[in-house]
């Protein structure tokens, strides 16, 4: 499908924090862009913040002068909605609420022109509501860029129950020609990054919650082992907390209290407290001036004696870490068994969503130590471990000398089910299953998305592709008995891959 020619004049409405990044994206592609506020020097002020993030890029010669002028001169703020009449592509970026974004649209319609394309930014609002009353709902969709728009590659491009599909082809390919990476999907609450990366924040939350471990630990662990940009912690504490909060909770009531969805107590407190994050100068970290980060917990040294390493059988999705002992040098024995480390008094194993005590009991693996994934254990430079109680000190003192002479770092948690960075990732997938399962989007688009969207260093999809369903799967059925729960339920296409061995080839 054709994208919207450049000769298409483009409204945004709402000169906010994404509006005008949104009228500097379509700017930057050529269009002649209207900027409209409500709210008298609203555009002004949202173009003049656009000129002043472009300087920047001229001063250190990333970008010219007379380029920034002839973007700035197709900029154009209005007063009146009347003013918006020739535009072919309308998009909304005003305040959050269904009641004025209806008033909006249907003021737009008696507007503009019958061919004009209707856009809508919201983030919570489904975009079927938004249409229930216009004359031509067909001519509505979403169009949902990212903070900061200029710079976040990915646009949801959402349609509603009656939204023209060809419509939805042409967004498409015009945010395609605009620099961005759009996905389809369909008008569901969250839609998809909103949605599916609600368990990085959750799991989290509930390790903090219990005990588990610290914040700082746990977003080291998600960096460091889990290849993530950043910690859930620090990273709610960037979007600030009431943000964070308010779209769980949107999420959580939109599906109807789905525990999968469950806010936290702990995050919820902190807003009640206006720990807002940075913004505020407090969040789960200070942000006063001279404050300093509170550092990973991290086992001491232990010394390593020359023993060998046993691998017994196949280590599946740990096999790297079985490779990154070899590249130290260390002298490893492989034998048949049952996908087990043997080192010293210990045995390690990678967590499969059980509890280290319970699997100490059930398969009888005595001083067991469990370790957590690592999106690469190659390149990995922390793992988190767990011990059984019953686990003596010296097993975890080799399990741990063995791993810091493989050059990790290591922290000891408590013995929690799925460990960190397995757990999130189970948990991830399984949302990101559900959202294919229930025709929200394609497996590709899922995984593209939560890339491009929230710099995921991998798909949840394609990421469980390479572990195995079976593996996800597994954890999953393991940490829903652990806790009793609803919330750790494995999606239905997760079951069935982890039994017809399919993949979701993205
Ligand atoms: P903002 O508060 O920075 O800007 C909203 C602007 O809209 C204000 O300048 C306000 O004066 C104007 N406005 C309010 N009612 C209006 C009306 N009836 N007509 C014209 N202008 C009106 O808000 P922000 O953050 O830019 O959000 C705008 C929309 O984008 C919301 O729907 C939000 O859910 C969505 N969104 C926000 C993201 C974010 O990270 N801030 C990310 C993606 C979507």
């Amino acid at each position: 499908m054709q994208a919207l020619n450049s000769s298409v004049k483009i409204a945004v409405i709402g000169a906010g924090a994404m509006g005008s990044g949104i009228a500097q994206v379509a700017a930057q592609a050529g269009h002649q862009v209207y900027l409209q506020d409500q709210q008298a020097g609203a555009a002004e002020k949202g173009k003049a913040g656009v000129a002043k993030v472009l300087q920047k890029r001229v001063d250190k010669g990333k970008m010219q002068q007379a380029d920034l002028d002839a973007l700035l001169s197709r900029i154009q703020p209005v007063d009146a909605l009347e003013e918006l009449a020739d535009a072919g592509l309308v998009i909304e970026a005003i305040i959050e609420n269904l009641d004025i974004k209806r008033q909006l649209f249907a003021n737009l319609e008696s507007i503009c022109g019958e061919e004009v394309i209707l856009a809508t930014n919201t983030s919570s609002i489904l975009v079927t509501s938004l249409g229930a009353q216009l004359k031509r709902p067909e001519r509505l969709l979403g169009m949902h860029f990212f903070n900061p728009a200029p710079l976040m590659a990915l646009v949801e491009v959402i349609l509603g129950l009656a939204t023209d599909k060809k419509l939805a082809e042409v967004v498409h390919a015009t945010a395609t020609a605009w620099g961005k990476k759009p996905v389809f999907a369909t008008s569901t609450p969250g839609f998809i990054v909103n949605r599916v990366a609600r368990p990085f924040y959750a799991e989290s939350l509930r390790l903090m919650q219990e005990q588990a471990a610290d914040p700082a630990t746990l977003d080291a662990l998600l960096r460091e082992a889990g290849s993530f940009r950043m910690g859930p912690f620090e990273l709610m504490d960037l979007i600030g907390h009431d943000v964070n909060y308010a779209v769980t909770e949107s999420v959580f009531s939109a599906y109807y209290g789905d525990f999968r969805f469950q806010p936290s107590l702990i995050q919820k407190a902190l807003v009640e407290a206006g720990r807002l994050g940075r913004k505020t100068g407090q969040g789960f970290y200070s942000y006063a001036e001279g404050a300093e980060r509170p550092t990973a917990a991290t086992q001491p040294q232990q010394s390593f004696t020359e023993q060998p390493v046993i691998i017994e059988g196949e280590l599946g999705a740990a096999s790297g870490l079985a490779e990154r002992f070899k590249q130290a040098g260390l002298n490893v024995i492989e034998r048949a068994g049952a996908g087990v480390l043997r080192y010293g008094e210990a045995t390690l194993a990678l967590t499969d969503g059980r509890m280290a005590g319970e699997r100490l009991v059930t398969d009888g693996l005595q001083d067991l130590v469990v370790f957590d994934l690592a999106k690469d254990y190659k390149n990995a430079t922390r793992l988190a471990i767990a011990a059984a109680k019953q686990t003596s000190t010296t097993a975890i003192n080799d399990a741990t000398a063995l791993l810091q002479k493989a050059g990790l770092a290591v922290s000891l948690l408590s013995d929690a089910p799925g460990l960190v960075v397995m757990r999130t990732l189970a948990m991830l997938a399984n949302e990101a299953a559900d959202a294919v399962l229930q025709g929200v989007a394609s497996a590709a688009d899922v995984d593209l998305a939560m890339c491009a969207g929230v710099n995921y260093p991998q798909g949840p999809l394609s990421w469980s592709d390479n572990l195995g369903q079976g593996v996800i799967w597994q954890v999953l059925t393991n940490l829903q008995a652990s806790y009793g729960e609803d919330r750790y339920r494995p999606s239905l296409l997760l079951r069935q891959y982890a039994f017809t061995g399919q993949s979701f080839s993205v």
